[in-house]
Formats: structure tokens, C-alpha cells, sequence
């Protein structure tokens, strides 16, 4: 890279620092219909920072949800298309009690900065927004082309997103995407992900009584909607942790040996990944590693779950409602829509005809694997062999992107996840984090990329 591209990044990081700032201090929460004005507000903002860094087209999308933001600068047909996708919506910030310093007004602390959104994803996308402007101020064009596509409803299952790049096929196609919303394998350790889990999501409400009833009175001779849902619950697993589901694990494509070696020459300890959690012990499905586990292996949660009462002191109180939000985590070749009958078969077999059930499903995600080669990914290599003096790792992860797979098949296009996170950033929970060090390595790692590919 060159000399003066460099300086570049070392003369504006204070203000690409900044910037990020004001990036982050936007409330763009997607799953919030309150926060519809700051979600559009901060779509504006990044069409006119996009704007601004010299790429001239840029178009707000309009969506049935948030818009879509999609920006492209083409150079020259000869040369390769490369499309840069990320997100500029956030989870929500509760429990705010547990924040060190308020989510939107980030705020620095021994080289990291904190607020919601840090990692995931503004402060990873921002990366390669600032390495393309580098490119276009330094060099007054880009080495490639380049289309960017960052939408708002990620953390909401991307309802509209799939739809929009189906109606704009033609417009989006390139030859690869290039994705950072994702985490590397252990600080210092730059890392290519190459596959994500899928996500299947349910809500379920049990009825038992039409209102709620003395448990003295009636208790004992009337179905307990939260002790049938607990029932409902603990069918999902036997007694050692598989999924207790008929068919759940049909498709699910098996580790290859070759793959289960790589992952043990990886640097791993339970005891540290323990630390992590803050749990007492580890536990999981029986025969596989902790990798394994997390990396190639499907799931079953209970994300949340609320009945009766659970106000202070004591009530006597049979409930007429119980209800939990679970979701699976999915691995190839499982496919969402397919898991959704088999949950839903499994609850009709178990629920007795006592009470009432609703099962709804929300928008999931399928799992993806993606290629180990490419001119993304060899690009991908190279940028974060220089500017991390170390040889990337190939490492898969537990999380969902899920328009990766759409990429895969709408785009016929392949996807290069180079993940900035680290697994401690806390991203989804209180006291989210991006560590200072990665964003600038980041946009180092990003502005090589672009030369490289
Ligand atoms: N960026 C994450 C996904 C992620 C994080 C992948 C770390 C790999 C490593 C993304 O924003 C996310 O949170 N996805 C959701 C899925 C979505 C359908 C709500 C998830 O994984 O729960
Ligand atoms: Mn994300
Ligand atoms: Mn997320």
C-alpha cells in the first residue's frame, strides 16, 4: 500500500474516531417501533457520510420496515465487483442499569469504546467505509468496484432485505461480498469465518384457565399452564442434552475429520471459555468438543419465558397463561422452514389436551458454509497477513448473518466474513465494546483488502 495511503490513516484517526461517535450515539434500534425516527435518522446519516467520502451514488431505499441504504462506485467493467454489506441497525440497550456508561454516549476506557452498536455492527462496517474513503481521497478513485449494501432490520431477521436484493438481482450482482460482523478467533489472531449457524425462532403461549384462579380453590384439579409449558420445555432434551425432537438431527451434515483436527490445533481452553460465561461448568450435547458444540452443532433455548406472578412477596395464584420465547440454532444442511414443522409436530405429540397452545415462529435464517478459496478470500489473507503480522485462521461460528445464504443464492455469489470482534465485546448485552486496536487494524486491514482483491 502506498506510503501516502498510510499517512492518510495515521493523519485523520482522530477524527474517523470521532466520527464512529457520532455514529454510534444515533438509538437505531430496529426492534423498537419507538425508535422509527432515529433508525431513518441514522440511515440518513450514513447516506450523506457515504455522500461525503466521494461516493456519489448513493439511494435510500424505502422499505415496508427500515430502509436500505445501497451506495456503488464502478471504475471499470474488466475489473472485479465487490460488494460490501453490514448493518447500521442495533439490539436494544436493557437492562440499562448494568451499563458502565450510557449505550448511546460512547465512551472511551482502556483503548476500547463502549456503546451499543461498538462491534455490532457500526463500528466494524465503519472499517471499510473509512478505508474506502482513504482510497478515493489519496488516490481519487478506488482500486475496484465497489457496491455497498448496509440495511437497518439485521437484528430483526432482515424481513425486507431478502425481497429487495431479489427485485435488484441485476444491480447487485458482483463477484464476491465482503461481510465484517463477526468476531476473530482470540485477539492478535486474525480469523476468516467460514460458516454461521441458521436460526429457527418460536413463540409459545399455553391456556389453561380463562382467568387467573385461587390455587387454594382450585389448585390440583385444574391444568397449571406453566407446569405443562415447564413439561413442554424439558421434552425438548433427554436426559443428556440431544434434542429430543423427531428428526431434528436428520440433515445435519456430519463434521468432517479433517475439520474436527484443524479445530484441535486451534488455541482452546474449556476452563477460559468457562471464564467467559461466568457459568459454573460447561454443558452440552454428549460426544463433541466445545467448539463443536458452538461451531458445527445444532441447538434448542429457551430465550425467555413469563407467567402468573412474579411481583414481590407471595400470591396464591393458578395462572391462566404461560408463554416462552425458544429458538434453535441451525447447522447444514438443516433448513429452518423444515425444523419449524418438526418443533411444532413434536409440541402437538406432548401438550396435553387439557390446555391450549399458539406456536408462532418469527424470522430465521439458514446456515451457511462458505469457500475456503477466491479472489475475496485469498484478497481477504493477504490484507490481514500485512496488517496483523499474522497467518489468519479459518475458524466457523455460532452466530447468523442470515442474508449470507440469500448472497449464496439469489447472487450465486460468495461470501468473505472477516470478523473484527472478539468474543468478549459483549455484543447484545450491556457494556458492548469494540477495542480500539481492531479499528484501526480494521481499516488498515480493509484499505490493503481493496488493493489486494
Ligand atoms: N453480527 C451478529 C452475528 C454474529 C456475531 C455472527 C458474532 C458471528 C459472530 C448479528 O448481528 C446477529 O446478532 N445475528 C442474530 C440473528 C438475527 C436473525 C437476529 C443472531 O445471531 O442471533
Ligand atoms: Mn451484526
Ligand atoms: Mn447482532
Amino acid at each position: 500500500m502506498s506510503d501516502r495511503l498510510n499517512s492518510y490513516l495515521k493523519e485523520n484517526s482522530d477524527r474517523f474516531l470521532e466520527e464512529l461517535i457520532s455514529f454510534l450515539k444515533i438509538p437505531s434500534i430496529s426492534t423498537d417501533s419507538n425508535s422509527k425516527a432515529d433508525v431513518d435518522r441514522c440511515a440518513h446519516w450514513l447516506k450523506d457520510h457515504l455522500f461525503n467520502i466521494g461516493i456519489t451514488n448513493v439511494q435510500l431505499e424505502e422499505t415496508p420496515g427500515h430502509p436500505i441504504i445501497y451506495a456503488e462506485y464502478l471504475i471499470d467493467a474488466s475489473k472485479p465487483t465487490i460488494l460490501l454489506y453490514g448493518h447500521y441497525d442495533v439490539q436494544p440497550p436493557e437492562p440499562l442499569d448494568l451499563w458502565d456508561s450510557p449505550p448511546f454516549e460512547p465512551t472511551i476506557r482502556d483503548g476500547k469504546i463502549f456503546a451499543r452498536g461498538a462491534t455490532d455492527d457500526k463500528g466494524q462496517l465503519f472499517t471499510h467505509i473509512k478505508a474506502l474513503e482513504a482510497h478515493l481521497a489519496v488516490e481519487g478513485t478506488l482500486p475496484v468496484n465497489v457496491k455497498i449494501l448496509i440495511e437497518g432490520e439485521e437484528e430483526v431477521g432482515s424481513p425486507n432485505l431478502e425481497p429487495w436484493i431479489k427485485d435488484n438481482k441485476e444491480k447487485l450482482s458482483c463477484d464476491a461480498v465482503i461481510i465484517s460482523d463477526s468476531s476473530m478467533y482470540a485477539p492478535g489472531i486474525p480469523s476468516i469465518m467460514y460458516g454461521l449457524r441458521g436460526l429457527a425462532y418460536f413463540e409459545i403461549e399455553v391456556e389453561g384457565p380463562s382467568h387467573d384462579l385461587h390455587s387454594g380453590l382450585y389448585g390440583g384439579a385444574v391444568p397449571n399452564p406453566i407446569n405443562v409449558l415447564s413439561s413442554i420445555i424439558s421434552s425438548f432434551h433427554d436426559a443428556d442434552g440431544r434434542i429430543a425432537i423427531d428428526g431434528f438431527y436428520d440433515t445435519v451434515r456430519d463434521l468432517v475429520e479433517s475439520e474436527r483436527e484443524e479445530w484441535k490445533n486451534l488455541p482452546f481452553r474449556d476452563s477460559e471459555f468457562l471464564a467467559e460465561t461466568g457459568a459454573s461448568e460447561l454443558a452440552g450435547e454428549p460426544g463433541f468438543t466445545t467448539l463443536e458444540r458452538v461451531w458445527a452443532r445444532p441447538t434448542l433455548d429457551c430465550n425467555g419465558i413469563i407467567g402468573g406472578f412474579t411481583g414481590e412477596g407471595a400470591k396464591t395464584v393458578l395462572p391462566s397463561l404461560a408463554k416462552a420465547k425458544f429458538s434453535c440454532r441451525l447447522v447444514p444442511d438443516q433448513d429452518p422452514l423444515e425444523i419449524e414443522k418438526l418443533v411444532i409436530a413434536h409440541i402437538e405429540k406432548v401438550c396435553p389436551s387439557s390446555v391450549k397452545f399458539k406456536v408462532g415462529q418469527h424470522h430465521g435464517g439458514k446456515p451457511v458454509i462458505t469457500d475456503k478459496t477466491g479472489i475475496a478470500v485469498d484478497a481477504a489473507k493477504r490484507a490481514l497477513k500485512k496488517s496483523w503480522d499474522a497467518e489468519p485462521v479459518f475458524i466457523r461460528g455460532g452466530g447468523s448473518i442470515p442474508v449470507v445464504a440469500t448472497f449464496a443464492e439469489v447472487l450465486k455469489t460468495p461470501t468473505v466474513l472477516v470478523g473484527l470482534g472478539l468474543n468478549d465485546d459483549r455484543l447484545h448485552s450491556p457494556n458492548e465494546k469494540f477495542d480500539l486496536e481492531n479499528f484501526y487494524k480494521g481499516i488498515q486491514t480493509s484499505a490493503y483488502f481493496w488493493n489486494e482483491v
